[in-house]
């Protein structure tokens, strides 16, 4: 087995192959003068199991790109075979038509990764779980909750606990964090009167007095969460905690986060963005590398990947 990986998230790679003891295959990954990549394996992996490692973050589309060029390196170089690690699997947002005539780019995107050469992906907290059905290859969706659950219970000493989807699409990975914490579960009404807008209708469940978790999959303007806090607090809530996966955080999302009535945002490091989080007091980075990097174990040695949420 080994590891290769992208430029998009150097330091993720790097600790998931300190988790595994190995070492990432030598390569060059270069622009043409015209922005072309060009990807170059410096050492044989011939009837090798090849994991690489990318997430299709900002920039998206060179990412995305990379990442099918170093499948299709991999496959030109015999590798035996190839599972695309994917922590941030960018495109997933767009996963149904929900106004006529749209693409629906998770499908193009899930095309063009099994087109390339890949035998496997693994990911995190997919937007969607259906998503996975868009591969005719086996799909790997790996959960952060028990990092977050750790965390909660290691720093958040109230009794009085409930977990809020941020949206109606986010009720079932909300519930998945109440059930670890044994607490009940509040629901916002999100509406986006225009793709990156967000606003909230009514919030289902009781949250006075209450130490809000909100958990969610990405983060990208920060809208939908500072939004969905304020609701919360204009509801009466206590204090607002925010858990999420990815984060995106696009334009001045960490501004608007240092900015508001959120008591703490946790993400994982997913997406390397650690100039953007910098100094930003309410903002904390958990590291994702241990639980990818114990599922690339289990892969490798066909042992069970579910058994790692029991
Ligand atoms: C949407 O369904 C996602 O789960 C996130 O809630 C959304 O992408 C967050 O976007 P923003 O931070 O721009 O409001």
């Amino acid at each position: 087995m080994k590891l290769l990986s992208g430029t998009s998230n150097k330091p993720l790679s790097k600790d998931i192959a300190k988790y595994l003891k190995s070492k990432l295959v030598h390569s060059s990954i270069r622009n043409f003068a015209d922005g072309e990549i060009y990807v170059e394996l410096n050492e044989n992996i011939r009837g090798n199991s090849i994991f690489i490692i990318q997430s299709i973050s900002s920039p998206a589309n060179d990412n995305l790109m990379e990442l099918l060029l170093c499948i299709d390196a991999l496959k030109r170089s015999s590798a035996k075979n190839i599972t695309a690690v994917v922590p941030y699997f960018g495109y997933a947002r767009q996963d149904r038509k929900v106004v006529p005539r749209t693409s629906i780019s998770a499908k193009l995107v899930s095309n063009l990764i099994t087109k390339a050469g890949a035998d496997r992906v693994v990911t995190v907290d997919l937007h969607a779980g259906q998503i996975q059905g868009f591969f005719d290859i086996p799909v790997d969706n790996l959960f952060s909750t028990p990092i977050f659950a750790r965390h909660i219970k290691k720093n958040i000493k109230s009794k009085n606990i409930v977990c809020i989807a941020p949206d109606v699409g986010g009720t079932e990975r909300a519930r998945a964090l109440g059930r670890i914490l044994n607490v009940g579960l509040a629901i916002v009404d999100k509406r986006r009167p225009k793709p990156g807008q967000s606003q909230v209708m009514n919030v289902i469940g009781e949250v006075k007095g209450k130490t809000c978790i909100i958990v969610d999959d990405i983060i990208d303007s920060g809208g939908t969460i500072v939004n969905a806090a304020k609701a919360l607090k204009n509801r009466g809530a206590k204090e607002v905690y925010v858990y999420i996966t990815h984060g995106v955080l696009s334009g001045d999302a960490i501004k608007k986060i240092k900015n508001s009535v959120i008591k703490n945002l946790v993400i994982t490091d997913t997406i390397d963005n650690k100039n953007k989080t910098k100094g930003a007091k309410n903002v904390e980075v958990l590291s994702i590398s241990a639980l990818m990097g114990e599922a690339i174990k289990r892969i490798s040695n066909s042992t069970s990947v579910s058994d790692l949420f029991k």
